[in-house]
């Protein structure tokens, strides 16, 4: 019997190919100490395919890390694109940068260092984004959800990730301290008269999680 993490590898090896930038990506991540909690390979490119295909110009992320995601997202950009990635630690951010330039996406990629929440009350209104993927402290998906609608237009595609927690987002007795918060995203979204959207499970590399994905109306 194979195993999710073997058919990533699969997958990877049949339609990602192999990326210098992205495999040094996470090799510098981990030198510098960071978590190995970047999405997969496989929902790497699927970001960017999204980006591609909602012919995104303006990309904002909401939990940057080492930028694993980021590059992903940003070559999906147009030369003239612009991502605004949103990380609240320093030291995330630094190597994140070093990632960017490294993979050539730099110029597109702005990282606005601080509490996301803060950060995201001071981005303006007028500049809209096409594609918003929310990855950061799970506890405050719900805020950031909100403030990503604030940033939208009719048609801006919102991704939530880590969304199932191994089965914990409906499990009661969960003691997963991120399931509240992954509860209220649901519930968010489930009232909001502005968004259509639906969960997909996914297995791999990353384990039993999931993604939202959800698309603004008018
Ligand atoms: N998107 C990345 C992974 C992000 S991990 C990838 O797939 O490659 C989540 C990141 O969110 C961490 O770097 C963490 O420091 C950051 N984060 C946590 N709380 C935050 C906050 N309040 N504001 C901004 N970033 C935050
Ligand atoms: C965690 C965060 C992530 O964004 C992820 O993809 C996996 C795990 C975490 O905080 O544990
Ligand atoms: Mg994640």
């Amino acid at each position: 019997m194979s195993d999710p993490a073997a058919v990533d590898d699969y997958i990877a090896s049949k339609l990602l190919g192999d990326d210098e930038a992205l495999s040094a990506a996470l090799r510098a991540n981990a030198a510098a100490g960071l978590p190995a909690i970047d999405v997969s390979a496989a929902q790497g490119k699927m970001l960017h395919l999204l980006a591609r295909i909602a012919g995104a110009r303006r990309i904002l992320e909401i939990g940057t890390l080492g930028g694993y995601s980021t590059i992903w997202l940003a070559r999906a950009l147009p030369a003239d694109g612009q991502l605004v990635t949103l990380e609240l630690d320093p030291h995330h951010a630094a190597v994140a940068r070093a990632n960017l330039d490294h993979a050539g996406v730099g110029a597109l990629c702005e990282i606005r260092v601080g509490d996301a929440i803060a950060t995201l009350a001071a981005l303006p209104g007028e500049a809209l984004f096409d594609l918003v993927f929310i990855d950061a402290d799970k506890e405050r998906y719900a805020d950031y959800l909100t403030a990503a609608v604030r940033l939208s237009r009719p048609g801006t595609v919102i991704v939530c990730d880590n969304v199932v927690r191994e089965g914990g987002v409906i499990d009661p007795a969960s003691s997963d301290p991120k399931v509240p918060g992954t509860r209220a995203l649901f519930d968010a979204i489930a009232a909001h008269p502005r968004l259509d959207a639906t969960a997909i499970q996914t297995v791999g590399a990353k384990k039993w999680d999931g993604f939202i994905l959800a698309v603004v109306t008018a």
